[in-house]
């Protein structure tokens, strides 16, 4: 073999393959609306202050103004919490309430929060007073603000209740020891503060191809015959998968 044909037969790789030299940024990682980030830490964005929530709401704008009155604080008294004390709960009220809260009431809610150093009423929320408020009243103390506690609507309602079931904990009336003050220095993220959003529908709408829950040899034959009673029996099971991942996905979300 002369050496013009080795050199022919070595570079025939790179003739025959697509090979790209210069891409000119056309290739380039691009993130889906609402798909998170798998490569990073960074939770997907959430959704929007105001925005509707997919997993509903204890009460709306509509029904309740957002006015910081007692009368309307009082008003949503009645509001039953939907969130059970778990651990879990409380791991993550305890992130919303060191952040949000203990500036003011304190690390134990005793009202000796930083700012009270500052000219701001210690407000102490372990008295017997506020230990008889009913959840709803707390919640709606979070909604609202009052005087001058400043409204905390951005808590999300699923995280809300979570910082009450923590509070509750921290006034002692659920029985439950939790542990107090920050998770971490300031700048420290990661499981240390709180994750992205539960309500914005930041999880795509599960899809299902219908073939792919049939079986391989009944595809097949579905494919064969369009409206077979095997089309019509994938539809069938289409329906139940989706109806069974919506309330998979509804699960631990509702507010019931
Ligand atoms: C900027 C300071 C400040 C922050 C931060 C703050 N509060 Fe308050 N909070 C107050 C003040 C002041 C009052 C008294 C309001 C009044 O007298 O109308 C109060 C009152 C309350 C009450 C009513 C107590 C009662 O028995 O009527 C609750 C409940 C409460 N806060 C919970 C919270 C929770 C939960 C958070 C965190 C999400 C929070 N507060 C964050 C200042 C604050």
């Amino acid at each position: 073999m002369n050496a013009r044909k080795r050199a022919l037969i070595l570079a025939l790789p790179l003739m025959l393959t697509a090979c790209e030299w210069f891409t000119d940024f056309k290739r380039q990682p691009s993130i889906w609306t609402w798909e998170p980030l798998k490569d990073t830490l960074t939770p997907s964005r959430g959704n929007p202050q105001q925005s509707v929530p997919t997993t509903g709401t204890a009460v709306a704008g509509f029904q309740v103004s957002y006015g910081a009155f007692p009368a309307t604080i009082d008003s949503m008294a009645g509001i039953r919490n939907p969130t059970p004390v778990s651990d879990s709960s409380l791991a993550n009220g305890r992130k919303y309430f060191q952040i949000n809260c203990s500036v003011c009431h304190g690390e134990r809610a005793m009202g000796d929060g930083p700012a009270t150093k500052f000219g701001m009423p210690g407000i102490n929320l372990t008295t017997d007073m506020t230990k008889g408020r009913t959840d709803g009243y707390i919640f709606g103390m979070i909604r609202n603000g009052r005087g001058l506690m400043p409204p905390y609507n951005r808590i999300e309602e699923l995280d809300r209740w979570d910082v009450i079931n923590y509070l509750r904990a921290l006034q002692g009336v659920n029985g439950r020891q939790v542990e107090v003050g920050a998770l971490a220095p300031p700048g420290v993220t990661g499981d240390k503060v709180p994750g992205p959003t539960r309500m914005g529908p930041n999880v795509p709408a599960p899809f299902f191809k219908p073939r792919e829950l049939l079986s391989d040899s009944a595809a097949r034959s579905a494919a064969k015959v369009p409206d077979s009673s095997l089309l019509r029996e994938a539809r069938v099971r289409l329906d139940s998968a989706k109806a069974k991942a919506k309330a998979d996905s509804a699960r631990g979300i509702t507010i019931r």
